[in-house]
């Protein structure tokens, strides 16, 4: 790791190998979406104060299963690309009714590094075997509080206890059945009424989850004006602006089949395509994307609506090669 960590400093430092880094990642990014994301609902179960899904204006309902497969067979395709794929979106992935049928379908395509997000709230016993003999790669449990008061003022609508001994039988029977997938992460987006209870939520997860992560809260159109300054507030400290290398990375398609410009997109202001009328590889090519794209670079990104109040580059940071 470190001789990496070493590599890496010395061509940050030279230019022109700077450049042909650059050059090599991005013509490979630009073959087919590294990640892809499947909204296999846009329904939600929840009203968290972080999240835009109670204002979002689009359609809340479920993926038909032929338009996911029709999705799958094409990524099948270009499977060796693909370094991440989600299924999910805005909505609660275990509400989707198909949604055992679309892991294994995926899986059973070769689609490699499968995950999704999950509230955990009606991940029963039932459901929770259905999950370990899924083949989901991976599974996040987005908890924002270590308290139930807490939490539950920010997952409005979720019961505390409900949600931890869901993810608790999960582990327990991931043991029972000897398995080791899925990989069990414990995510927490750092709010002001959560920030105190970071270390509480670490200590508790820490032995019992596979990882914890702890993330700063982004922008989200239509959620409240303080927490929009609160999270304005840490991204303001990076400075700098540069291109979002989510454009050259991710690919994010909606319950409908519409191709969002990314994942922030909520709403689709600005869609790219819509994959039951093209191919991914024919949008991601597409004169409207690499219209944005071309905004991006000449710094012009305030012109895209969807990107005009978007921190989310900023959260993420820099990659090392990037402009
Ligand atoms: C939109 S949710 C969908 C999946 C699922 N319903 C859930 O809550 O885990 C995906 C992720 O976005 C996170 N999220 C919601 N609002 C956020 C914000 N303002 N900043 C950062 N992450 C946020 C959630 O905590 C969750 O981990
Ligand atoms: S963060 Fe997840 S659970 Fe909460 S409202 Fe958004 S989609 Fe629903």
């Amino acid at each position: 790791m470190k001789i990496i960590q070493e590599i890496k400093n010395i061509i940050k430092k030279n230019k022109p190998l700077k450049l042909i880094v650059r050059y090599f990642k991005i013509k490979k990014m630009l073959k087919f979406p590294m990640q892809v994301q499947i909204e296999t609902t846009s329904v939600c179960n929840s009203a968290c104060i972080t999240c835009s899904h109670k204002t979002m204006v689009r359609p809340k309902t479920h993926m038909d299963f032929d338009l996911f497969k029709k999705i799958i067979d094409d990524c099948a395709q270009n499977k060796r690309y693909i370094k991440k794929m989600g299924l999910f979106f805005m909505g609660e992935p275990f509400l989707a009714p198909d949604i055992f049928k679309e892991i294994t379908y995926a899986k059973s395509k070769g689609i490699k590094n499968l995950f999704l997000i999950s509230n955990g709230s009606i991940l029963n016993k039932e459901m929770a075997e259905k999950v370990l003999n899924s083949g989901l790669n991976e599974i996040i449990f987005s908890i924002d509080g270590a308290t139930k008061e807490t939490f539950e003022k920010i997952r409005v609508g979720l019961n505390f206890e409900q949600v931890i001994s869901n993810i608790t039988n999960l582990l327990k029977l991931r043991k029972q059945f000897n398995k080791t997938k899925p990989k069990v992460i414990i995510d927490m987006v750092v709010t002001p009424n959560g920030k105190n209870e970071v270390n509480q939520l670490k200590k508790k997860w820490q032995n019992l989850a596979d990882q914890v992560i702890i993330r700063s809260m982004h922008y989200f159109e239509g959620i409240n004006e303080n927490l929009i300054i609160y999270a304005k507030k840490k991204t303001e400290k990076i400075k700098g602006d540069f291109p979002c290398p989510y454009l050259w990375k991710s690919f994010t398609i909606f319950q409908n089949g519409q191709v969002s410009l990314c994942c922030m997109d909520v709403n689709g202001r600005n869609i790219v395509g819509d994959v039951n009328q093209s191919s991914i590889k024919d949008i991601w090519h597409g004169k409207l994307i690499n219209k944005y794209r071309q905004l991006h670079l000449i710094n012009k990104k305030n012109n895209i609506s969807a990107c005009l109040n978007c921190d989310f580059y900023k959260v993420k940071g820099k990659p090392w090669w990037w402009f």
